[in-house]
């Protein structure tokens, strides 16, 4: 395996600057290798055992990020589009010039745990559909969600298309506050959802803040129509262990359901991290990541 590059490509692959800026700082003597200054700015190093200092600054090496973002609505999940804001214009330069990906897809009105890494590798086993790796969302749907719907989840829905859905774990997390009477019953999912975030799920909690709440705007004609209907709404949570286009709002509409707002909980072993906000993000723990690569070995074997 080729473990030396040149000087300003390490840098430059960090984000240090662009090739030529650091031609000059490296002229300029700005960088040590080793404790010895360098003027050569295609010297070839290995960035993992060399001691790169420039400007004082000690220069660690990586090739790879992993990062949770909580995904807010409005963008979409893709590295470059021509009309929609990029989630990768949330990241900041210093990891957007690692060219991370999302590991999978979220649609624009979906908010939650999106994975970005440049680990192909990794990315190829969470998404195999092989590994069946189990995808969690909570969803605030318009329509009474029975025990009939979670017999139909439990052996597989049959989307427009034909295709079964695997089996999928639905499970109701407030049946009694959502009604569109608008009142906040006792016994509201206290543990399952924050007190901010919980407020959206009464119906006339949501109609109140579908100006401030992006994912409920997108979804603005349905709401006011579920709630004028007297339709009841109710706030659910689902697992699927696979992960087609549109696949929960469509599992929805499969059984006369509308999503009105879907949030992504977890993937596999790794929950979103609650302490970010929409639109907030940090680089997974090297506990976390072992957690992803052990639970992906963990599909292998079975
Ligand atoms: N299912 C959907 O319908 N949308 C998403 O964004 C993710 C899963």
């Amino acid at each position: 395996m080729k473990t030396k590059m040149r000087l300003d490509k390490m840098l430059g692959n960090l984000g240090y600057g662009t090739r030529s800026v650091l031609k000059g700082l490296v002229r300029q003597g700005a960088v040590t290798v080793n404790g010895n200054p360098v003027k050569d700015p295609g010297m070839q190093i290995d960035p993992h055992a060399d001691e790169v200092v420039l400007e004082g600054e000690r220069i660690v090496y990586r090739d790879t990020v992993y990062v949770m973002l909580h995904k807010p609505a409005g963008f979409v999940s893709a590295t470059e589009d021509r009309r929609e804001r990029t989630v990768l214009e949330l990241l900041p330069e210093d990891l957007a010039v690692f060219s991370p990906f999302p590991v999978g897809r979220l649609d624009k009105d979906t908010e939650g745990l999106l994975l970005l890494t440049n680990d192909g590798k990794l990315s190829h086993d969470l998404l195999s559909p092989r590994k069946h790796v189990p995808k969690t969302y909570q969803a605030l749907v318009a329509g009474r969600v029975g025990s009939d719907d979670i017999a139909t989840f439990a052996t597989g829905v049959t989307l427009d298309d034909g295709y079964v859905t695997l089996p999928a774990e639905l499970r109701v997390l407030d049946d009694s506050a959502t009604e569109s009477r608008g009142d906040s019953a006792p016994g509201d999912p206290e543990e399952a959802v924050a007190p901010a975030e919980r407020a959206i799920f009464t119906a006339e909690a949501a109609r109140a803040r579908l100006d401030t709440v992006p994912a409920l705007q997108a979804n603005r004609t349905s709401l006011q129509e579920a709630v004028a209907a007297g339709e009841p709404l109710n706030w659910v949570e689902v697992t699927i262990g696979e992960g087609k286009y549109h696949q929960v709002k469509r599992m929805f509409e499969s059984v006369g359901k509308k999503v009105l707002y879907l949030r992504r909980q977890s993937m596999g072993p790794l929950p979103l991290d609650e302490s970010l906000k929409a639109g907030e993000w940090r680089e997974l723990t090297e506990e976390e990541l072992e957690r992803l690569r052990n639970y992906k070995k963990a599909g292998e074997r079975s």
